[in-house]
C-alpha cells in the first residue's frame, strides 16, 4: 500500500511511520519541522520504503503532489498545543482547519480511498456525560484548538458524504510514550531536573484525566483502517481508566527518585481550556477488537524513562 502521513516528524506521526515502514508499506511523510524533529525520522529515512517531503501544508500544492497514487492519508499534522492557544488566536484555524481542507482536497483530487484524522477529546469541551461517548452533545468549545478540530471534523465528514472518501476520525485523550515532546509529564520532569526539591502544579492537582500509550493509539488506527464499517467512523481513543494529576506526580517522582515540596496554582483547572475531567467511552473502538495494552501508570513511567534516556 502507499500511505501518506502528514506530521511525520512529530511524536505520533513518526511512530506511525516506523510501524507502516516495518509492515512493508510505501510511505510518503510530510512535515515542516515546526515542532517535528529530525531525530524522529532518521530511522525511517534509511528505509527504502520511506520518502520525506519537507514543506508547509498551508501550501495546497504540497499534499496534492504527495497524494498521487495513495491508498490512504493519515492526517496528523497540526498545532497540537492547547494551552497557549489564546496567545496565537489564528494559529489553530490555519494549522488545523485550513491545512485539513488542503489535505482533503489532495485526497479528493487524487481519488484517495481512506482519510484518517487525529482529532481530540478536547472537542467535547466540558462534557456533561462522563465517560463521554462519541455521540455526546458538545455544546460549548473551551479552546481554540478544540474549535479548530471540530471544524476540521465537519469538513472531513462533508467530503466523505460528497466525494465518497471513507473518513475515520479519532478523538484521542493525551498520549504518552517514546518521543513524547509536550504535556504535563515533560513539564514536570524538566522542573524536577532543574530543582529536584520543588514542583509547581497548575490547578489543584485533582484534575481527572485519561491518557493512552502512543503504541495503543497507532494499533487502534490500523485496526479501524482494516475493520471499520461505513463511510464515516468517529472513534474515541483512551485508556479504560483515569487518574488525578497528583497520581501522575507521584509516579513521576517515584521514577525519578525525588520527593519535592509541591505547590499548586489553585482552582479546578490549570489554564483556559484545561478540562478538569476527561474520560472517554471507547466501547465503539473496542467493538472492532482493539484493547489498550498499557495502564496509565505504566505509560507515565515509560515516558519518564524515555525522557531521561534522551535528556529531553
Ligand atoms: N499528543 C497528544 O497527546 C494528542 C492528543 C490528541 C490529539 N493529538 C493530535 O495528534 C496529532 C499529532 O500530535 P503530536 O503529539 O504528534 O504533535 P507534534 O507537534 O509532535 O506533531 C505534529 C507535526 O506536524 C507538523 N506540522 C505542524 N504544522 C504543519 C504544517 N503547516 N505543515 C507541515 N507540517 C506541520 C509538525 O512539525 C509536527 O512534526 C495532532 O493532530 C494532534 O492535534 C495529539
Amino acid at each position: 500500500m502507499k500511505y501518506v502521513v502528514t506530521g511525520c516528524a512529530g511524536f505520533v506521526g513518526s511512530t506511525l511511520v516506523d510501524r507502516l515502514v516495518a509492515d512493508g508499506h510505501h510511505v510518503v511523510g510530510l512535515d515542516d519541522f515546526s515542532t517535528g524533529r529530525e531525530a524522529f525520522v532518521r530511522q525511517a529515512c534509511e528505509a527504502p520504503g520511506f520518502e520525506l517531503v519537507r514543506g508547509d501544508l498551508r501550501d495546497p500544492g504540497l499534499a496534492l503532489d504527495a497524494a498521487l497514487g495513495a491508498d490512504a492519508i493519515f492526517h496528523l499534522a497540526a498545532n497540537a498545543d492547547v494551552r497557549h492557544g489564546t496567545e496565537h488566536p489564528t494559529r489553530d484555524l490555519e494549522q488545523n482547519t485550513i491545512v485539513t481542507v488542503n489535505v482533503l482536497e489532495a485526497a479528493r483530487r487524487n481519488g484517495v480511498r481512506d482519510f484518517l484524522f487525529s482529532s481530540t477529546g478536547s472537542v467535547y469541551g466540558e462534557a456533561p456525560v462522563v465517560p463521554t461517548p462519541e455521540d455526546a452533545p458538545m455544546p460549548v468549545q473551551t479552546s481554540l484548538y478544540g474549535a479548530s478540530k471540530v471544524a476540521a471534523e465537519g469538513f472531513i465528514q462533508a467530503y466523505a458524504e460528497g466525494f465518497g472518501i471513507r473518513a475515520l476520525i479519532f478523538r484521542f485523550v493525551s498520549l504518552l510514550g517514546e518521543r513524547y515532546t509536550h504535556g504535563h509529564v515533560i513539564d514536570f520532569v524538566r522542573q524536577l531536573r532543574e530543582h529536584p526539591d520543588r514542583l509547581h502544579v497548575l490547578g489543584n492537582g485533582r484534575q481527572r484525566k485519561s491518557y493512552l500509550y502512543v503504541g495503543d493509539c497507532i494499533e487502534a488506527m490500523l485496526t479501524a483502517l482494516r475493520a471499520a464499517p461505513g463511510k464515516v467512523g468517529v472513534y474515541n481513543l483512551g485508556a479504560g481508566e483515569y487518574c488525578q494529576v497528583i497520581d501522575s506526580v507521584g509516579w513521576i517522582c517515584e521514577t525519578l527518585r525525588v520527593t519535592p515540596t509541591l505547590t499548586f496554582s489553585g482552582g479546578d483547572r490549570g489554564w483556559i481550556g484545561d478540562n478538569p475531567f476527561i474520560f472517554l467511552d471507547c466501547a465503539r473502538m473496542r467493538g472492532l477488537g482493539w484493547e489498550p495494552t498499557m495502564t496509565i501508570r505504566e505509560a507515565v513511567v515509560r515516558t519518564v524513562g524515555w525522557l531521561q534516556e534522551h535528556d529531553a
